[in-house]
């Protein structure tokens, strides 16, 4: 046979494969979320999402300290408060849930990067990530409240703040905020791309969400891509470090489109429902949870990521290490 071109030339050992291998990733790029709560003494799983939990705050070192140890990078904090309000008091008060455990997270396991998550939808008595007007969120109300919970985040400790509220205006907001309380070397990752998407089931039960409705007037349509690089865009011009796509998995194209058209470090989400579809697949046996799991974060980095936030960041990190993906 006279072939001289022959790809599976370069598949012919494991040493060959690993060398020409197109897509590199390392721990240092995962994110863990993680859901802390008031109580004493706590652990408790989120039947939505085996094997993640909610912690206390007196138990929440414990999980730090492993995600350090395993070598993830980052944790991304979100705060499930007691007490809910029309306005979402809790999100901005200086002793609230987030910020006491920003606090107690830095001083405890300082060699991690801490994340806050600037939303307003797990302390509003109706589950909206903004305030309300009628049945209206109020885009330019909810500015000022994001810039407080930025604020307040970093104050007591946050490395970066991640707003996922999609307002328009928000990063100048929360820019602007920043600056004028000194914090002017404080990233910020927006959620630039956030859908409105049936994937999120999962975390809103795991944050005890209030919400009814749906949240489609200000996460976007699913059905649409261009929009996705006009959030970006506006959200690079007013001053974001990171942008973010989320979920992850299914908008893979919206990765790769955004690689493309900014220079900025790109993180993706594979949210709840992503995490929650592999484990019901496995605990059912239809497919090799860990080569799925390893097969979907590969897939998120080939796309573009270079930041990849999930629940699998411990199980990743160690798969990293093994020299199973990477
Ligand atoms: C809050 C927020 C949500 C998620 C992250 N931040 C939920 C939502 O928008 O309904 C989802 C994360 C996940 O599903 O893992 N604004």
């Amino acid at each position: 046979m006279d072939l001289t071109i022959r790809p599976r030339r370069l598949r012919t050992s494991a040493k060959l494969r690993k060398m020409v291998r197109e897509t590199r990733m390392d721990k240092s790029s995962l994110v863990y979320p993680m859901f802390v709560m008031d109580g004493e003494n706590k652990k408790e799983e989120i039947p939505t999402m085996p094997g993640q939990f909610r912690y206390t705050l007196d138990r929440m070192p414990e999980i730090l300290q492993e995600m350090a140890d395993a070598g993830v990078g980052s944790v991304m904090l979100f705060g499930i408060p007691d007490h809910k309000d029309e306005v979402g008091s809790g999100a901005y008060a200086c002793d609230g849930i987030i910020q006491r455990a920003l606090e107690k997270a830095k001083k405890e396991v300082p060699d991690l990067y801490y994340i806050g998550d600037v939303c307003m939808c797990e302390y509003t008595s109706h589950g909206h990530c903004g305030i309300l007007k009628g049945d209206y969120v109020d885009n330019d109300l909810t500015l000022d409240k994001l810039a407080q919970i930025a604020v307040s985040q970093v104050q007591a400790g946050a490395d970066m703040v991640a707003p996922s509220d999609m307002m328009d205006g928000h990063i100048a907001a929360i820019r602007e905020g920043l600056d004028k309380n000194g914090f002017v070397t404080t990233p910020i990752m927006s959620y630039a791309v956030k859908y409105a998407s049936a994937f999120y089931g999962p975390f809103r039960e795991a944050a005890g969400s209030a919400l009814k409705g749906d949240r489609k007037s200000y996460q976007m349509n699913p059905m649409n891509r261009r929009e996705a690089i006009r959030e970006s865009l506006l959200d690079e011009a007013q001053g974001a470090d990171c942008l973010m796509v989320k979920p992850a998995g299914a908008y893979l194209d919206i990765v790769r489109e955004l690689r493309e058209r900014t220079e900025l470090p790109i993180g993706a989400y594979q949210v709840s429902g992503e995490y929650a579809m592999i484990k019901a697949a496995a605990a059912a046996d239809l497919v090799d949870e860990y080569r799925i799991m390893c097969e979907s974060a590969l897939s998120i980095y080939r796309a573009g990521a270079e930041i990849l936030i999930t629940y699998y960041a411990k199980e990743l990190a160690q798969a990293m290490k093994k020299g199973d993906i990477g």
